[in-house]
């Protein structure tokens, strides 16, 4: 049995997607925990939806980055799992954490990485009339959405798209494929 932890900032559909695949027990991976940073983040009420059990760390009561981070750090050090997962994860990762869990911290960005690295990148690279948008998932490293990519799927957007068309186009590529990523990664870690 392979454990993962999520850590999100907000709606949660990526965590949900992933929670529904792994609910399989044939899959036999389990997710052990959501990590959010956000007291009123969606992502809550879908935890409670799927069954999983949900941990806050509320940035904005926290006194600095640096105490949240600290806190964060102390919480993944005291659970065993396998992988961490960013799921709409909003804040940066400091270095140290970054580089304990080197290549076991994986993210998903809803752009072809290099393109539109940072906030906003579905709104970006629609505005900016890309023939194609798509998304990335990437190992995490101590840049902002620099680290080595695993999978990338390209998607068309068409002329008659608006903005919500394209996004919900995007989110069904990341629901589609962001769970069966994470399954592959964890089965290359050692069999499952
Ligand atoms: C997803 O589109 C994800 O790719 C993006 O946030 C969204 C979260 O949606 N992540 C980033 O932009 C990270 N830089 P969700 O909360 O519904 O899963």
């Amino acid at each position: 049995m392979k454990e993962i932890i999520i850590l999100a900032s907000g709606n949660g559909t990526n965590f949900e997607a992933i929670c529904n695949y792994f609910s399989d027990p044939k899959k036999n991976v389990k997710v052990k925990l959501l990590i959010t940073d956000n007291k009123k983040a969606f992502v809550i009420k879908r935890s409670q939806k799927v069954g999983i059990d949900c941990w806050v760390i509320d940035y904005h009561s926290c006194k600095s980055r640096e105490e949240y981070n600290k806190k964060l750090f102390a919480l993944l050090k005291s659970l065993d799992f396998d992988l961490i997962v960013l799921a709409g994860y909003m804040r940066i990762l400091p270095d140290y954490i970054v580089k304990y869990y080197e290549k076991r911290i994986v993210n998903i960005h809803p752009s072809l990485l290099p393109n539109y690295k940072g906030l906003n990148a579905i709104e970006r690279s629609f505005n900016n009339r890309e023939s194609y948008g798509g998304i990335t998932i990437h190992y995490v490293d101590e840049g902002v959405d620099t680290g080595e990519i695993i999978f990338q799927k390209n998607l068309k957007i068409l002329k008659n798209w608006t903005l919500e068309k394209y996004e919900e186009n995007i989110h069904k590529l990341e629901h589609q494929y962001y769970p069966q990523i994470i399954e592959k990664i964890l089965k290359s870690i050692s069999g499952i």
